[in-house]
């Protein structure tokens, strides 16, 4: 791929710009400064430097961020910090979106892509990938509720019942379950349909894929193949 090509599709920004990081000798490949417009990249050696930071050509990118208290999942926060200021100029000029939302004070797992068909599959409603959620509740938390969630709530102007999987006590006021859809404060509602009230809430799995533990809060990764592919695991019995 001509390398001002490959410079523009990882977020470099417009073909003119890459052409002046190119003419400038900003560009390194394999520690050799390229000032030739018509180099060739390679994909297969993937490694390249811009400005002396280390970059790795991927087609798309898919991204786990441990999120912090405090930061909304928009481009254009309100009263928070946004997400999006977590990440560099250049992964934001490829486009990166959220994939589904948390809301500003939930912490824990939350993925980014530009990849808009990855996003569809992992959001559409129909696909039920199923989520873990963590919360601290205001109250204790009873059998008779754990058994409501179980069995399914109904939330006011949505359609259906919302019940959760491997409803789990982990504390007296310490719960953690699994939600298989993905509507507006979905967890906090379902608390709140069964007399509790959510005080903190945390994503820890997506699919098959859990947090990383040694991803501290406001961290991100790359995920590799393996982790792609649990993530967009679906639920087998819906
Ligand atoms: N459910 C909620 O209520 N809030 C979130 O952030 C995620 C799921």
């Amino acid at each position: 791929m001509l390398l001002e090509k490959m410079l523009q599709s990882q977020g470099f920004g417009s073909r003119k710009a890459c052409q002046q990081l190119i003419k400038h000798g900003l560009v390194r490949i394999n520690d050799e400064i390229i000032t030739d417009l018509k180099y060739k990249f390679d994909l297969k050696q993937p490694d390249f430097q811009v400005d002396d930071q280390a970059y790795q050509y991927r087609e798309k990118v898919y991204i786990a961020l441990n999120k912090p208290q405090g930061y909304e999942c928009s481009h254009q926060a309100t009263h928070h910090f946004s997400v999006f200021d977590l990440f560099d100029a250049v992964l934001l000029s490829r486009g990166l979106q959220c994939v589904g939302r948390l809301d500003q004070d939930t912490t824990g797992l939350l993925l980014l892509t530009d990849d808009g068909q990855f996003l569809q599959a992992l959001t559409h409603p129909k696909k039920h990938v199923p989520k873990v959620y963590q919360m601290h509740t205001a109250d204790v938390v009873t059998d008779g509720q754990m058994a409501q969630l179980t069995q399914g709530v109904e939330l006011r102007n949505e359609k259906g019942i919302f019940a959760a999987t491997d409803v789990t006590r982990l504390a007296e006021q310490h719960l953690q379950m699994t939600v298989h859809q993905g509507v507006y404060h979905q967890v906090k509602r379902m608390l709140a349909a069964v007399g509790n009230k959510v005080e903190r809430l945390h994503r820890q799995q997506i699919g098959e894929f859990a947090l990383p533990q040694d991803l501290a809060e406001g961290e991100w990764i790359y995920l590799s193949e393996t982790q792609l592919a649990q993530a967009k695991t679906r639920d087998q019995s819906l």
